[in-house]
């Protein structure tokens, strides 16, 4: 089975919700998990559970993760880390475009870059992206009082479009690459939401959403798998929750179109 031929893994995003739930999975098949996020005390409080080290970096701290990288033949990579932001690309703020993108996304492709090519050349290994239900769909709901954002899309689909490649890239290779698309999981990155009244209200509570622990099965079925079983993509939603729909707005709800040489309207 594919856990016996691993010995460590390297968990981003560890110090809670599904990376959290995914150290204590790994731990309790005996690999060496290296738990990485930024919130040291977190960190410290898993290790003491579960005895996992503690990596207290930011991803998008190169000159650290490549350090680490070099310290470490990792055969586990779990890009889970992860932050969202709400609003339509109309009134987003350009902070918060560049963190989803330097950390769901540039910071995945580094990470990948740094520790992959080691696992090619030991001709074994598996990287497990955490990608979203996101970066497959559009959503109807709006964004606006929706916890997602255009470039928060953006962003998980770019996860999907690097998983199906990686692969073309490790051909020949025993490393396999799992990407694991996610509906709604009850966890903190909904009380991050910049100002959201009552987050667990509107997202959580009420809702028969995912736990932590489901995606860490989930991680276990495909890192488990026999080494020649590579589980390339998992959509995991919660029952009650479905993707779809269809809006057509009429001619008389359409914006004005302006003429751009006066700006006035052209009725
Ligand atoms: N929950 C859902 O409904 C859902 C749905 C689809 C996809 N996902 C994806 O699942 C993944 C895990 O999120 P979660 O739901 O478990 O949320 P979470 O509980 O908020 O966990 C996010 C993790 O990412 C870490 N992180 C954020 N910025 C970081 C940075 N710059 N450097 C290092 N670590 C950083 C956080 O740790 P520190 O703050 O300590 O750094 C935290 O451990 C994310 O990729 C998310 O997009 C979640």
């Amino acid at each position: 089975m594919g856990f016996s031929d691993y010995r460590t893994a390297l968990v981003t995003g560890a110090s809670s919700g599904i990376g959290a739930a995914t150290v204590r999975r790994l731990c309790a098949e005996g690999m060496e998990v290296h738990a990485l996020a930024r919130d040291a005390r977190r960190l410290a409080r898993l290790s003491a559970e579960t005895g996992c080290r503690v990596c207290e970096i930011d991803v998008n701290d190169l000159g650290a993760v490549k350090q680490l990288a070099a310290l470490v033949a990792f055969d586990i990579l779990i890009n889970n880390a992860g932050q969202s932001r709400r609003g339509t690309i109309l009134e987003m703020a350009p902070d918060d475009v560049d963190t989803l993108v330097d950390v769901n996304l540039r910071a995945v492709l580094h990470l990948t870059r740094l520790i992959v090519p080691g696992m090619a050349s030991r001709d074994r290994g598996h990287v497990v992206n955490i990608s979203s239900i996101a970066g497959h769909y559009a959503f109807g709901e709006n964004a606006t009082t929706f916890n997602s954002s255009v470039a928060y899309h953006a962003t998980k689909a770019g996860i999907h479009s690097l998983s199906q490649q990686l692969r073309v890239d490790l051909y020949g290779t025993r490393v396999r690459v799992t990407e694991i698309s996610l509906g709604r999981v009850a966890t903190s990155i909904f009380q991050n939401q910049n100002a959201v009244e009552n987050p667990d209200a509107r997202f959580v509570a009420g809702f028969e959403t995912l736990q932590s622990e489901d995606i860490a099965d989930a991680i276990a079925f495909a890192v488990g798998a026999p080494t020649p079983m590579n589980v390339a993509m998992i959509e995991v939603i919660p029952t009650f929750q479905v993707v779809g729909g269809l809006q057509f707005a009429r001619r008389s709800e359409a914006a004005p179109v302006q003429d751009m040489t006066t700006g006035a309207d052209n009725a």
